[in-house]
């Protein structure tokens, strides 16, 4: 006779529902905290990358948003590690404060911002700009870095200063930035309608607010959070959170079949 023969099928269906349960929750209860909280205003670095003019970016807004100063958020403060986040759409006042990987620092004489609108997700990383997670910032020690689509048609090619005779090179790189979260209405596509909102058929993917305020009601939600896709797709550094999560369960799993067996 089989030993397992005399227990009813009641305890084991169950338990493997208790299970499932558990894990089809589990991404909402371990994923979620891992998204960086910033406040409104601080500091951050700032990198530059090209974005070419027309381009749809992650967030799905309009093709026409980069005839304007856009930037790319790092992923952990972005809130999805695809498509869209809470980030996008948002608006902020970035001004350059000072060069840190050139020595000696560079302290400009002229104070230069830009407002931005983020469209774009900047992938976690191991290293670089966009590496920060809520376990610690960036090379530049900081939570939050603006990839701003640069060169633009919108900002200066001579956007960022320099001392070229001092440094031998007109482009740092890296600044250190101080932003303020603005409304959209300074931003400076705010009066083309073109430049506002998200591709109408990209449907559901995309997100692009025209001047998100942090309610759920004006603001998008987590698209990896939503499609229970964990918000490190882009690392290896965190792939493992989830299995170590699954662990109790699997042991509590297996010492309860121990004892019931
Ligand atoms: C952006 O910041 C600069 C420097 O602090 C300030 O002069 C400017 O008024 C700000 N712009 C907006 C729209 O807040
Ligand atoms: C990000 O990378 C820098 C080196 O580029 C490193 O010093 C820092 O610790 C990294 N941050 C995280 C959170 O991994
Ligand atoms: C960035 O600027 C702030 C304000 O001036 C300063 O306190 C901070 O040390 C700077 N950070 C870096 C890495 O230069
Ligand atoms: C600001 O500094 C640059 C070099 O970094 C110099 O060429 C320029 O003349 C300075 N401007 C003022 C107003 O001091
Ligand atoms: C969104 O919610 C806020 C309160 O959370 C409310 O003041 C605002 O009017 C709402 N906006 C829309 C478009 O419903």
């Amino acid at each position: 006779m089989l030993p397992w023969s005399n227990f009813s099928a009641t305890p084991w269906s169950q338990l493997l529902s208790f299970i499932f349960i558990f894990l089809s929750f589990l991404p909402h209860i371990s994923w979620a905290s891992e998204w960086i909280d910033y406040s409104p205003d601080g500091y951050a670095t700032m990198t530059h990358y090209s974005l070419p003019e027309n381009f749809i970016a992650a967030c799905g807004c309009t093709s026409t948003s980069t005839n304007y100063p856009t930037a790319a958020m790092n992923q952990m403060a972005y809130g999805s590690s695809t498509s869209y986040g809470p980030a996008c759409g948002q608006c902020f006042n970035l001004t350059l404060l000072n060069s840190f990987l050139s020595n000696p620092p560079f302290y400009p004489n002229v104070t230069k911002s830009v407002v931005i609108k983020v469209t774009d997700l900047c992938p976690l990383s191991h290293s670089g700009w966009c590496n920060a997670t809520t376990h610690g910032p960036n090379a530049g020690s900081h939570y939050l870095n603006f990839d701003l689509a640069w060169p633009s048609s919108s900002i200066p090619n001579d956007f960022f200063p320099s001392n070229e005779p001092l440094y031998g090179c007109t482009d740092f790189g890296v600044w250190n930035v101080s932003y303020q979260s603005v409304s959209c209405t300074n931003w400076k596509g705010w009066n083309n309608a073109a430049a506002l909102g998200s591709v109408v058929n990209l449907g559901y993917s995309a997100c692009c607010p025209n001047n998100p305020a942090g309610s759920t009601n004006d603001t998008c939600p987590s698209y990896s959070d939503d499609s229970g896709i964990p918000p490190d797709t882009q690392t290896s550094g965190f792939t493992i959170s989830s299995p170590i999560s699954l662990l109790p369960i699997v042991t509590l799993a297996v010492s309860l079949l121990s004892h019931v067996l």
